[in-house]
Formats: structure tokens, sequence, C-alpha cells
């Protein structure tokens, strides 16, 4: 009892598990996604439950007090940082910043879209969990232009980038399971990353827009709920020797990741985003995400609850 009282509620994500646990873990996610996210609309690439928490955040419309102080320099800067960005208003380019990482996930599933088999065709959890994966992230899509929105950005465009980094997008997930599952992973990790560090600079660049600022936050907690739950998914694909090997390879994914969007020196620092995600383990998220999430059962300490099925339960949907 007073080792469950000292014991943290969580594992590192770099947990080692075997392979029936692993398969165990696709079946409570699989039933997890279909709950938390209810039926697929394919035609529409969304879910339903999804869909309904979008119109919400559209029904109650919340807009920043002041628009930004120069728009035209968000529209001239948000695909290609062109201008000096010290002369940049912050609030101005962190939102570019942020549609600049979105972009590279909306380039990511627009491309894997048509390469992965449909529901209809989906024949293993496996496949049917990436179906409803991409939908959940076209929904992220949606949330991040609602948070443009927000700032009174309702032009903004999502833009297929040239044609070789469509090609390189495309043939991705067509890799083999082992080369794909470690780079998937970290993408994930790296995003959860880049999503803590965003949630903390809301308070500081939007200090003087209260009522916008909570809304950004909702928005990304929205996001983070489905991104929390991917990272230990995109886990669950890995077995022990691949987990270890990935960790050396986050420092330079990161990196060059961030190399892509120039301005995200001026508010991420990568160093601390490096050791925080080699350090992962649900520990330091708040509560109130974690009990909407999935956390594989490998990355829980199951005595901590106080009783046993606590695992089982935090892999179970919650009702709403
Ligand atoms: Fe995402
Ligand atoms: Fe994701």
């Amino acid at each position: 009892m007073v080792l469950g009282l000292l014991m943290p509620k969580f594992r590192t994500i770099f947990s080692p598990c075997n392979r029936e646990e692993r398969d165990q873990n696709f079946e409570s996610y699989w039933a997890f996604m279909q709950e938390s996210s209810g039926e697929i609309i394919e035609n529409e690439k969304t879910l339903v439950k999804k869909k309904n928490t979008l119109n919400n955040f559209q029904l109650q419309q919340i807009r920043s007090q002041s628009p930004l102080s120069d728009p035209e320099h968000f529209y001239r800067n948000y695909l290609r940082l062109i201008d000096d960005p010290q002369k940049i208003d912050k609030k101005t380019l962190l939102l570019t910043c942020i549609y600049k990482f979105a972009r590279h996930e909306w380039v990511g599933i627009s491309a894997a879209w048509d390469s992965i088999p449909s529901m209809a065709q989906a024949k293993t959890v496996k496949e049917k969990i990436s179906r409803y994966h991409l939908c959940e992230e076209f929904c992220h899509a949606r949330l991040f232009n609602e948070m443009f929105r927000t700032f009174h950005l309702e032009d903004v465009q999502w833009i297929s980038p040239g044609k070789g980094t469509q090609w390189g997008y495309k043939i991705f997930p067509r890799l083999p399971e082992w080369v794909m599952s470690g780079p998937a992973f970290l993408s994930e990790l790296m995003g959860m990353m880049f999503y803590l560090h965003l949630d903390r600079l809301l308070d500081e660049v939007f200090a003087d827009e209260i009522e916008a600022r909570d809304r950004l936050r909702q928005l990304l907690h929205e996001i983070m709920v489905d991104e929390l739950a991917h990272i230990g998914q995109r886990r669950n694909y890995m077995g022990n020797f691949s987990i270890k090997l990935s960790k050396s390879m986050f420092r330079p994914l990161l990196l060059g990741f961030f190399r892509s969007i120039p301005e995200a020196k001026y508010f991420f620092n990568f160093e601390q985003m490096i050791q925080d995600g080699l350090a992962f383990d649900y520990n330091h998220i708040p509560e109130s995400l974690i009990e909407r999430s999935w956390v594989p059962t490998y990355c829980q300490n199951a005595h901590v609850a106080g009783n046993n099925t606590y695992a089982e339960t935090l892999s179970m949907p919650k009702s709403n």
C-alpha cells in the first residue's frame, strides 16, 4: 500500500511489453476509439462524435477582441517565412508556426488517405484503427482552422506541397510496418511535445486576449486527448528492440523537423522538448485529459489506483 502511494501512476512510454499484451492493447484501443469517436462518416473524413464537438465549438463561436495587428503578415508568411520574424508581432508569428506544424500533418494524412484500405476493405483491427486514426487527424485540421478563425483569420487554406514532398508522404504508409513504426511513433511523441510546450506559451503570447486564449486552449486540448492515445497506439506497434532503438532517433528527428519551421526557434526550447519526450510517461498530463484518453496497459502501474482493475478501466472508454 505504501509502495502504491509512492509509485507514480504511469510508467515510461518506452516500457517493454510482449506480443500478447500488444495484441490485447490493439483490441482495447479499437474499443476505446469507437466509443470515444462514434461512427465513421468516410465520405466526409470524419467521425460522428468528433463532428458534434466541432459543431459545438462553432455554435458557441469566440473571436478575439482585437484582430491581429496586421493579418496580411500572417497570410504572407504562413506557407513560407518571407518577412523578418523579428518584425512580426508575436501572436501572428506563433499562429504561422502552428499552421506550419499542422500543415505537415495535413499533408501526411491527405497522402495516406488514398494509400490505406477504406473501412469497407479493412479486414484487421489494425486496418480499422488506421482508418479511424486518419479521420481523427482530419478533425484536428478542422480544430486548427477554428484556432485561426478565433483570431479572425477566415481565409486559411490547406495547401499541398510540391510533387516531391507529396510523393514522400505517399510512400510512407506503404512501407513495411517494421520500417515505419519507429518514425510514426516518434512523430506522435514529437507532436505531443509541441502541444505541451504550446499550451504553456498561450498564457504568455495571448495574455491580453483571455477569452480567445481560453478557446485556443480548449481546441488544443481536444486535439491532445486524441494525440495522447495516438502515442500509446503507435508505441504498441513496436517490439522491445525497436522501442529501445527509437530513443536514439528522437533528437535528429525533432531537430530535422523543426528546421522546416523557422519561426519555431523563437518560441520553443528544442533541447527541453527532446528531454521531455525521452522522459515521457503521462504523469504530468492534466487528469482532465488523461481521463478522456487511452494509455497502454504496460505504461500503467496498475495497483496505484488502489485496485487491480485500474489498468483495465483506464484503457476502456469513459462514459461522457
Ligand atoms: Fe495529429
Ligand atoms: Fe496523431
